[in-house]
């Protein structure tokens, strides 16, 4: 962490300061007319943040003449403010290996994921690795994630230990594996609920933090871990839960033989009580319409995580199938597997594999679906993934001339869709020109300098 300090831009979290720049944010998900009143879009806009919220939003015209002459305006005028993204699946141990080739799901968990997350029995390494990881988070403008650990709840304490300290909010938990994977990796159906008890204790509502149960997936879950999981969401009912499901079509099939008797994948999840508000299910590629439909009466959030599901080749999402049983739907990198921290990055492949369905995903639905989507999907509407008053000052700056190509393109965007659909092609860390959580900016890009007055 080692923000760039710039004159006028000292703000503390308690002392008010403004930011003038382009503003957008979204208070629904938008429509087909720029119209709909979802989209919240200034030209000229003032974010005035105090006590780590924001305390003013508006035209800058209208707001300045009311803002306190010592109050501190940031210029960041020629950029676009917009919500901190969140990114609803990522592991923070993969950080190192990630871009690890491999043929597919199973053989890459095998080869690099499995021995790599050995590593963290060392609370050093994951100390290390994790200040690492919220780096490479910021950098790309992600200021909430939901977050696998690894088995070990060291893992977990070095995670959060490291996330309070900077004041983000983030979820995290421990990963729940009691079989189908190397020795030194497994815990027990009781060892793993009697830890993650323990971490929900410690960490869940300390500061920013939240805590999400996590049963890796269902083939490394015994029937006995599955249940405890579910009696830990039943007591702790406003927990994140996070596994994977319907991912690979071999995985598929290898559920199908661990649990005879169940009508499907999801089922699995289903039977031991793991649907629900707040449950957070990576993939969701080899889903039926009635998987479909139940995560949408059950509240569950799919977490399509395109750069990884191209890499692995483990298959392309359905957006129109999702859309039309009514499931919710997130947007998230799953690094390791996934091939980049950028959730500019992940657009970019979330279109691409819509197009591929005949889907079209625009820009501004991709920018609500990482921002103000996501935080209704996880219940934290109004409180993270908008600019409204009120909500925790999570912000970052977005710059549409950050690369020559970005410059030329934008220069000749005439529509907010087309920059965002600029943004989100062509862009990546280096359009994010700084990153703002709770008020503090935690990240500023060299070169990309606000002007004060
Ligand atoms: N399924 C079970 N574990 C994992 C993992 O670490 N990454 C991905 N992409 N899929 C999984
Ligand atoms: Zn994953």
């Amino acid at each position: 962490m080692s923000p760039t300090r710039q004159a006028g831009d000292t703000a503390t979290p308690e002392k008010p300061c403004a930011y003038r720049a382009q503003l957008l944010y979204f208070k629904a998900r938008p429509g087909d007319t720029p119209e709909d009143g979802s989209t919240v879009w200034l030209s000229d806009g003032l974010l005035v943040v105090e006590g780590g919220r924001i305390a003013q939003v508006g035209d800058y015209r209208q707001l300045a003449a009311s803002l306190g002459a010592d109050v501190p305006v940031v210029d960041w005028r020629g950029k676009l403010i917009v919500p901190g993204f969140i990114d609803t699946h990522i592991h923070y141990p993969q950080t190192d290996m990630i871009a690890s080739p491999a043929p597919g799901l199973l053989p890459w968990l095998e080869k690099y994921t499995f021995p790599t997350e050995r590593r963290f029995e060392n609370p050093d390494y994951a100390a290390e690795v994790a200040r690492f990881f919220l780096d490479e988070l910021q950098r790309c403008g992600t200021t909430t994630a939901l977050v696998y650990c690894t088995v070990h709840p060291g893992s977990a304490e070095a995670f959060f230990t490291e996330s309070h300290a900077r004041n983000l909010r983030m979820a995290a938990g421990k990963v729940m594996m009691d079989r189908n994977c190397p020795e030194f990796l497994r815990d027990t159906a009781e060892s793993g609920a009697r830890d993650s008890e323990a971490l929900i204790q410690r960490w869940h509502g300390k500061g920013r933090q939240m805590y999400a149960l996590a049963p890796r997936f269902a083939p490394t879950s015994t029937e006995a871990q599955l249940a405890v999981c579910g009696e830990l969401a039943q007591r702790y009912d406003d927990v994140f839960i996070q596994s994977h499901v319907a991912e690979n079509q071999a995985e598929v099939k290898w559920v199908g033989e661990l649990f005879p008797g169940h009508r499907s994948y999801l089922d699995v999840y289903d039977h031991f009580g793991l649907l629900r508000r707040r449950s957070v299910y990576g993939h969701c590629i080899w889903l039926d319409d009635m998987d479909r439909r139940r995560m949408h009466e059950t509240g569950a959030l799919a977490a399509h995580c395109p750069t990884s599901n191209q890499f692995l080749g483990s298959g392309l999402f359905d957006f129109a199938a999702a859309q039309a049983a009514g499931q919710s739907v997130s947007l998230a990198t799953d690094v390791g597997g996934g091939s980049s921290f950028s959730m500019l990055q992940t657009m970019n492949e979330a279109h691409k594999v819509a197009r591929l369905s005949g889907y079209h995903l625009s820009a501004t639905t991709m920018f609500y679906l990482a921002t103000e989507g996501a935080a209704q999907s996880l219940d934290l509407g109004g409180q993270i993934g908008t600019l409204a008053v009120g909500a925790e000052a999570d912000f970052i700056v977005l710059d549409p001339q950050a690369t020559p190509l970005l410059a030329r393109r934008t220069a000749g965007s005439e529509s907010l869709e087309e920059l965002l659909f600029a943004l989100a092609m062509l862009g990546d860390d280096r359009a994010v020109a700084a990153s703002y959580a709770a008020g503090r900016k935690l990240h500023q890009r060299e070169g990309s300098p606000a002007r004060s007055s």
